[in-house]
């Protein structure tokens, strides 16, 4: 008996796009299958790009189901490259016009008006997280990734949006070497361990340094906010660059539901520049949810704890800000070692002390929930 589209199809049905996350079936990429000599199935999928990046976990995600379903002794998945056409079709059912850049929003630091996003959307459910700290190297970007990671483990779909444009790192610790594909003009997230990731530095090469400031970043920011597909996102993590500056300011603005969470080490010098990147947050309206301290101390081989940093400046500095102190992370050089080999400790070692201490803040913040951001603006009449 040949066996029919419909079949197919229910037996696919829960084989997910990896990019787009969404299932081929109700994207519309399977086609016709061919029912060969010998009891063979071929089963054609359009592929949004040709070749592509992950066609063996493609392919064997829908063997296994195909072969699930009992549906042929010899199955075999046929890739097909979509026509320019189908892609604009494709994309057109991801972003439906009506909701793209039709709206626009005042640029607080040009005249130009900007673009609106799916994030400021009065019924977006995505939390947006900002990670920042008042100085580079204290463990912001291994802590975006880790955090992400826990949260996407936990069920909820994730994706971090890299904007230190000084030190770019996410993509490297994530594992991701190559750049987004597209859907006509839609940029598609790379995927890494269930998070999927958009970064300055799939724009600008390693040699380049980065100027970007006030505008140039401002318009960056917007970019990567309108003109991809981040899906239905839970959390939307910001690696924000080190400081007070001109990213936070856009946040305000184009993210204005940004929650800010600080992370510090334990010295004081490192925690009163911290303080400072709090403040600014705080006269952008942006909410305070917490503060993270990390490095806390180190395990020897003789199982004491050593304090390098210092002790209680993470707890100093959530009194100081009238917020919780969320999380406690030793210092381990696996993640160091993961962050270089882009495994993530959270993705090779789920069960270690330092996975388990951000599954604690992953619980934190979850059981937290958003932010009720208080805004003058929004009075009710009278
Ligand atoms: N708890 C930790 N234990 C061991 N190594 C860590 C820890 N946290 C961070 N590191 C390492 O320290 C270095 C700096 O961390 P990371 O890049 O996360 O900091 P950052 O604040 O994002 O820095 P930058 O300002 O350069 O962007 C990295 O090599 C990272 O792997
Ligand atoms: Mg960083």
């Amino acid at each position: 008996m040949a066996v029919t589209k419909d079949e197919v199809s229910e037996a696919l049905r829960g084989v997910l796009e990896p990019e787009i996350r969404k299932p081929l079936v109700e994207l519309g990429l399977i086609g016709e299958p061919i029912n060969a000599w010998g009891g063979k199935l071929v089963v054609p999928i359009g592929v949004i790009a040709d070749p592509l990046p992950y066609e063996d976990a493609l392919k064997s995600a829908v063997l296994a189901a195909l072969a699930k379903a009992n549906l042929a002794s010899k199955n075999d998945v046929e890739l097909r490259g979509l026509s320019d056409k189908e892609l604009v079709k494709l994309r057109n059912l991801l972003r439906p016009a009506s909701d793209s850049d039709s709206q626009t929003v005042a640029n607080p630091i040009g005249h130009e008006q900007g673009r609106s996003n799916q994030f400021m959307q009065p019924g977006s459910k995505t939390r947006v997280l900002g990670v920042s700290s008042g100085k580079g190297g204290v463990g912001k970007s291994s802590t975006t990734v880790n955090l992400a990671i826990a949260l996407a483990k936990k069920g909820y779909e994730v994706g971090i949006l890299d904007a230190d444009v000084y030190g770019f790192s996410v993509p490297k610790m994530l594992g991701i070497t190559r750049n987004p594909l597209l859907v006509d003009d839609l940029m598609l997230p790379p995927v890494a361990y269930g998070v999927r990731c958009i970064s300055v530095g799939f724009f600008v090469s390693d040699e380049t340094p980065v100027i970007w400031r006030g505008p140039m970043l401002h318009k960056a920011l917007e970019q990567f906010l309108v003109d991809v597909y981040w899906g239905d996102l839970d959390f939307l993590l910001l690696d924000m660059p080190p400081g007070t500056g001109d990213v936070a300011l856009s946040m305000g603005q184009y993210l204005p539901k940004s929650e800010i969470l600080v992370v510090t080490t334990p010295q004081p010098a490192a925690q009163r520049v911290a303080q400072r990147s709090a403040y600014a947050a705080r006269q952008l309206k942006l909410p305070l949810r917490g503060v993270i301290e990390n490095m806390s101390w180190f395990v020897g081989d003789d199982g004491k704890k050593y304090m390098l940093f210092g002790e209680g400046g993470g707890k100093v500095l959530a009194d100081d800000l009238g917020v919780p102190l969320l999380a406690q992370i030793p210092l381990v050089p696996e993640i160091r070692a993961g962050g270089d080999d882009g495994v993530p400790i959270m993705a090779s070692e789920p069960e270690s002390e330092v996975s388990k201490a951000y599954d604690t803040l992953a619980t934190a913040v979850e059981s937290m929930g958003p932010a009720r951001v208080y805004r003058s603006e929004l009075k009710v009449k009278s």
